[in-house]
């Protein structure tokens, strides 16, 4: 649990004037428009603004979903943004985890495949995808809808599912944003309890978010405006602390095991 330590752990990210820059002639405008940042393993942090400030822009530069930049983008004190797209992609399957608002799940093949579906580019035995898959969906509460076709999810459940997909191979850097934007409480708590263990695991996370609640989970909390940073602050370790959480978290967890209990399945 590096980030609990004093002590400083290692740059994942190191931003040095990061600029982006969209349209041309009089349209052209900078949706980033000169952000520095460090960010260590293990940190968990929540990312707020207005509408427009350029979370989203941001977490795809992060991603290597767009390297049309310019300034500096170090991912593990290797500049990325000039690699070509090939090793671009590999990095983002073996190394990112992505959550976005909407996902789309292949209508296909069943929950257990989609959810197993990363591990096929990563090459593992069809035995040990069904494994990982499996345990994933447990910790979502989708144990039961592992054969279920997409169609028969509800919204909730769809994304659930598509998160666990996200994480099932276990990348050392999650983005997501607004994961929890479409998703009732309960479905939401599962999410970032989820979240919250993998943090404490030591992944490092980048979550956009709208809800002030949720920066509880953070350990620091940036603020964006017009394209740059506004605000960058370390959560005290109270607050960051995830035991103060526990009676929320175990509550939830408790309420869903009982109402799997009496009703054999969630039904967010
Ligand atoms: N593909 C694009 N083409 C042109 N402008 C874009 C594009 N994506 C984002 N923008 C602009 O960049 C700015 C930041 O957008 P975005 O990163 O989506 O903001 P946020 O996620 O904070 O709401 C906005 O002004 C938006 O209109
Ligand atoms: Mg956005």
């Amino acid at each position: 649990m590096a980030n609990t330590k004093k002590q400083k752990t290692a740059p994942v990210i190191v931003l040095k004037d990061l600029k982006k820059r969209f349209g041309i002639g009089d349209a052209e405008h900078y949706a980033i428009d000169g952000i520095d940042l460090t960010i260590r393993k293990g940190e968990f942090i929540a990312i707020m603004g207005p509408s427009g400030c350029g979370k989203t822009t941001l977490l795809n530069i992060l991603g290597l979903l767009d390297s049309k930049i310019e300034g500096e983008y170090d991912l593990e004190e290797r500049p990325v943004a000039s690699l070509s797209a090939a090793r671009q992609a590999r990095i983002r399957s073996q190394q990112i985890g992505f959550i976005f608002q909407s996902f789309n799940l292949i209508s296909r093949l069943n929950v257990i495949d989609n959810v197993a579906l990363p591990l096929v580019y990563k090459g593992t035995t069809r035995l040990n995808r069904e494994k990982q898959a499996s345990e994933i969906l447990h910790n979502f509460h989708l144990g039961e809808r592992e054969y279920y076709m997409p169609n028969q999810l509800s919204g909730g459940q769809t994304q659930r599912v598509a998160i666990a997909r996200a994480l099932v191979n276990n990348p050392s850097i999650i983005l997501a944003d607004e994961p929890t934007g479409n998703l009732d409480s309960q479905s939401s708590h599962i999410i970032m309890e989820e979240l919250s263990d993998l943090h404490k695991r030591g992944n490092t996370i980048i979550m956009v978010t709208h809800n002030p609640r949720l920066t509880t989970y953070a350990s620091r909390v940036i603020t964006m405006l017009d394209g740059k940073i506004d605000t960058d602050t370390a959560v005290s370790k109270k607050r960051s602390d995830t035991s103060s959480k526990k009676p929320l978290g175990k509550s939830v967890a408790k309420a869903v095991k009982k109402r799997r209990k009496t009703k054999k399945e969630v039904t967010a």
